[in-house]
């Protein structure tokens, strides 16, 4: 394709991100020198719109991470003709994306910070977090499910893709419901600007399994919510519509920020099975502070004010990694495993081989086409990919990535975590390295 194909699908992508525009003065308003965000206002969600925009025009997958990760970090703006260049080079050959990228000048220098994490400021971090209050009543157990158990920015997003890609396995994006004692309270729950879209991956689901299309999937939602529908029986709903032969799959993360919420999954669901998902404490802390994660947490942006974002980054994988793993204590080694997120990223094919087996199931190796259907895989969000409940940025990296296993080491110290983190890291498998 040439470049002025190319450049005009850009601006016609543009133009839907931005309806309010006057498009009548396009010439002098977009260029191919214009920067996404300074010039052109674009929020970052509606950057990773406009990638995965593009992506569908081509029809082919182009994997915008190597682009905007420059030395291992995000750059912030990006030039319109940058975006030609590197999509161009894309299309024609396999060019190493390497030598794609603009020019950077972030410093490598990874600082030595000393975490200040300690047992007190662990303790206050926990008062902070709400308690779910009273859990549903449960009389028939539901059927066996999955719970894939992990603190935020672990790779969760990533895991339920390739799950979703299984035909034994139904994966919805996060699902948002064992906190709640029913749907009416559920709804309550998420009605702030920066909680709604949490709402949507249990419509998408109801999307995937009925057919229908996502003012379906609210309205048969709000009809749950209307008759509080107990959470329990909407999961029965879910199960009966995947039929027996799918299992559950549920990734929501925030589960893990208390164990009473871990517990209602063996109240609720007959012998249910459990992943625990953990990743590098310094590459969480590392993922969690470039996030700006505490900024969605609304827990955090009621009483975290009191910390940093870095002590909030490192307690956030301590209490998650605490409560699961003090959880699984209780539970049968048959009905749990433990998956690295290095791993998985480094060896995807013999990880997801051993998951398949714990949970009795074949290995597809369409599984790893993770960026492959992503309708059916669930991650396009409801109306548009920013609306999707998970990691937005799964979505630029276009495939596994390997090399985000290590990639933090070049900001962060293994001092970052504190010696309360490194005791719980160690006994997960991971060891110190200097
Ligand atoms: P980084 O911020 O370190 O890049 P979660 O889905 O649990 O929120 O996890 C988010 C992390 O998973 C992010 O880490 C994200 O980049 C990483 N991730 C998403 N897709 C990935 C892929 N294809 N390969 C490697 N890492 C991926």
């Amino acid at each position: 394709m040439d470049r002025s194909r190319l450049f005009a699908l850009v601006c016609a992508r543009l133009q839907g991100l931005v309806p309010d525009w006057d498009f009548a003065g396009w010439p002098d308003r977009i260029s191919p020198a214009s920067h996404l965000i300074a010039d052109l206002g674009l929020t970052s969600v509606e950057f990773v719109e406009l990638f995965v925009g593009i992506e569908q025009d081509l029809g082919r997958t182009i994997g915008f991470h190597d682009l905007l990760m420059v030395d291992g970090r995000y750059i912030s703006d990006l030039r319109i003709d940058h975006l030609l260049d590197y999509v161009g080079a894309r299309i024609v050959s396999s060019v190493p994306a390497a030598e794609m990228l603009p020019t950077a000048s972030q410093d490598l220098q990874a600082p030595h910070q000393c975490s200040t994490v300690d047992t007190v400021m662990l303790a206050r971090f926990r008062s902070i977090i709400p308690h779910p209050g009273r859990g549903p009543e449960v009389q028939i157990k539901n059927r066996r499910a999955v719970f894939l158990l992990s603190a935020p920015r672990s790779g969760s997003t990533l895991l339920q893709t390739i799950l979703a890609g299984h035909p034994g396995l139904f994966a919805p994006p996060e699902l948002h419901l064992l906190w709640f004692q029913d749907l009416a309270h559920r709804k309550h729950a998420f009605q702030q600007d920066n909680n709604r879209h949490l709402v949507s991956g249990a419509i998408r689901a109801i999307m995937e399994l009925d057919q229908i299309d996502s003012a379906q999937g609210e309205a048969l939602l709000d009809a749950c919510a209307r008759q509080a529908m107990p959470v329990p029986q909407f999961y029965a709903l879910l199960q009966r519509r995947l039929g027996r032969k799918r299992l559950l799959v549920d990734k929501t993360p925030a589960n893990a920020y208390s164990q009473d919420v871990l517990r209602r999954a063996e109240d609720q669901f007959r012998e249910p099975l459990y992943v625990h998902l953990v990743r590098h404490p310094c590459g969480m802390m590392r993922s969690f502070i470039d996030a700006k994660l505490e900024r969605t947490v609304p827990f955090m942006m009621r009483h975290g004010r009191e910390f940093t974002r870095d002590q909030l980054a490192e307690l956030a994988w301590l209490v998650c990694n605490e409560n699961i793993t003090a959880f699984l204590e209780g539970i049968p080694p048959e009905r749990q495993v433990r998956l690295h997120y290095e791993d998985l990223v480094t060896s995807p094919q013999a990880s997801i081989g051993a998951l398949c087996g714990f949970l009795g199931l074949d290995y597809r190796a369409e599984m790893l086409d993770a960026y492959e259907d992503k309708q059916a895989r669930m991650v396009d969000g409801l109306h548009s990919i920013g609306e999707m409940s998970g990691d937005l940025k799964f979505h630029l990296h276009g495939r596994i990535d390997r090399d985000a296993a290590e990639r933090w080491r070049r900001f962060l110290s293994e001092e970052a975590a504190s010696t309360l983190t490194w005791r719980l890291a160690e006994s997960l498998d991971y060891a110190r390295r200097h």
